[in-house]
């Protein structure tokens, strides 16, 4: 009897573990402050480029063209090979999750539209 009880409270607690909270999606401000820890030291600040990286301000990186946001996910999980530009191969960026890949894809989409181009 007693082992049940216990076996239950475990379950229970294990099945509190696993569901959690229900996940909310980020705010934008997280959005921006992951796409700033993460991809601005070569994106740069605003998604504005730097020498290491392009700006997502120009239309090959236009949420129609052939960079909707599905691509947001792969290119910082598997890398991206060089084929725009004459900078070099993305490489993977470590440590960023896929919720702040989701809320750093809204965030860049704000200066893209900001500059007319979405
Ligand atoms: C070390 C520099 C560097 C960092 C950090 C970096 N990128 Fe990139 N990224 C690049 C370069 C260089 C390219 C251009 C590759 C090309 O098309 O020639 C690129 C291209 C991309 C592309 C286009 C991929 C494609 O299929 O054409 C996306 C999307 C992207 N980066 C997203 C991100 C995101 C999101 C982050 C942060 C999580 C990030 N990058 C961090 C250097 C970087």
């Amino acid at each position: 009897m007693k082992c049940t009880t216990l076996g239950i409270v475990f379950a229970t607690l294990l099945l509190v573990l696993l569901l959690g909270e229900p996940r909310k999606p980020l705010a934008a401000e997280t959005g921006q402050l992951a796409f700033e820890r993460y991809c601005a030291s070569c994106h740069g600040m605003d998604a504005r480029g730097t020498d290491k990286g392009p700006t997502f301000i120009h239309c090959v990186y236009h949420p129609g063209q052939h960079h909707g946001d599905v691509t947001f996910l792969p290119a910082p999980r598997r890398g991206a090979r060089q084929h725009h530009w004459n900078f070099w191969d993305m490489k993977p960026v470590p440590g960023v999750t896929d919720d702040e890949l989701v809320a750093i894809t809204r965030y860049v989409r704000r200066p893209q539209k900001d500059a007319g181009l979405v």
